[in-house]
């Protein structure tokens, strides 16, 4: 009998439902070719669910993402919150409360850049020729989720509370570490020790880790001189590793050296389940027009199987047949503004594009 992996397909909002059906189609294809068999269950999430059942992370997808071998998710974010500072109901809660119930502490972003796309990129071809890194983003501590949080009586001052605890920093520093001895060995950990106490914290766990990590070169840099140093020398990096809020920020402008925020796919991991999605965000001005880039969201998919299934070929497979498609310019408009593909278009070319090929 075929071992049967079921998916838990979480689609969200704006354009998350039709970017993540273009990774279920590449999902499919590579079964078909590598005689495999994924099941997809479906589950709400974020305004989609706030519609649906009042809440942005219900009890049933809880309990279908805790049933299921690995979760597939696609965007969060609906305009009819975001200028409503009282609305206490946000879809974005939904997300964060499935990092953490579901344990997913480290958060992997990798950054690389594709030759046909260099002129998309606001930087010089120069200075993103061979760029490729990964961000390990802290995930459920930090001030996303601090306490105390929130207001005085009187409502005129806020506060929020950036909290680490060894613990914390040294499961994903464990996790970035051995990334970095797979990969160039050099690893960067970011952060604002001058500055804040939880930084110094960081700095000091971190680095008593490193003995037992001899091949790899640790460095440490401030968050406001990586950012400079991310655009004006990506191939600086190789592995970083910060905390929540400063990884969030930071990806988002890693980004912009591949010339799209469409292209960059992400894995969320730890107690044991993984979650993985594209990191832009639900772009609602696009939703239902075809226009939103599938890749990063098809690239997620191909995360998911080596990371969480261990099934390295198919990945490959699937990450391969992007880039092949992206060699002979099938894309949507925002790598160039007049190609005429729609979403579904270049999905169906990726999957069509998806071959066995075991390598010798
Ligand atoms: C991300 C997003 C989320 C975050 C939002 C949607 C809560 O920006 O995954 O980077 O801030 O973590
Ligand atoms: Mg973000």
């Amino acid at each position: 009998m075929k071992e049967q992996k079921t998916i838990a397909l979480l689609p969200g909002d704006g354009i998350g439902p039709e970017v993540t059906a273009q990774a279920v189609k590449a999902l499919e294809k590579v079964c078909q070719e590598f005689g495999r068999s994924l099941d997809f269950k479906e589950g709400l999430i974020g305004a989609a669910a706030i519609d649906a059942t009042g809440d942005p992370f219900p009890d049933t997808t809880e309990a279908l993402c805790k049933s299921s071998d690995a979760i597939l998710f696609g965007a969060i974010g609906d305009p009819r919150y975001d200028n409503d500072p009282n609305a206490t109901i946000r879809p974005e809660q939904g997300l964060l409360r499935m990092r953490k119930s579901l344990g997913l502490y480290c958060n992997i972003r990798p950054v690389t850049t594709y030759a046909e796309l260099y002129d998309i990129s606001p930087l010089k071809n120069k200075v993103i020729e061979g760029v490729d890194f990964v961000v390990y983003r802290e995930l459920t501590g930090g001030m996303y989720f601090g306490e105390p949080r929130g207001r005085t009586e009187d409502g005129r001052t806020a506060f929020d509370s950036c909290v680490y605890s060894v613990h914390e920093i040294r499961r994903i520093a464990k996790l970035a570490f051995l990334t970095a001895q797979r990969r160039r060995g050099k690893l960067t950990m970011v952060d604002k020790a001058n500055v804040l106490a939880t930084s110094r914290l960081w700095r000091e766990t971190v680095e008593g880790m490193s003995p037992d990590y001899p091949e790899v070169d640790l460095e440490f840099m401030f968050v406001d001189n990586a950012a400079m140093k991310m655009i004006q020398q990506p191939t600086h990096f190789d592995v970083v590793l910060t905390e929540n809020l400063f990884g969030d920020i930071l990806t988002d402008e890693a980004s912009v050296i591949t010339g799209s925020m469409g292209m960059l796919p992400s894995a969320s991991v730890g107690d044991g389940l993984g979650l993985f999605e594209p990191i832009h965000g639900s772009y609602p001005e696009a939703a239902g027009m075809g226009r939103a880039n599938p890749f990063a969201a098809i690239l997620s998919a191909a995360m998911l199987l080596e990371e969480s299934f261990g099934w390295i070929n198919e990945s490959r497979c699937i990450a391969d047949a992007v880039k092949e498609i992206i060699r002979i310019g099938i894309c949507t408009e925002d790598l160039q503004p007049s190609s005429k593909h729609s979403t579904d278009e270049v999905g169906d070319e990726v999957a069509a594009a998806i071959h066995l090929n075991v390598p010798a």
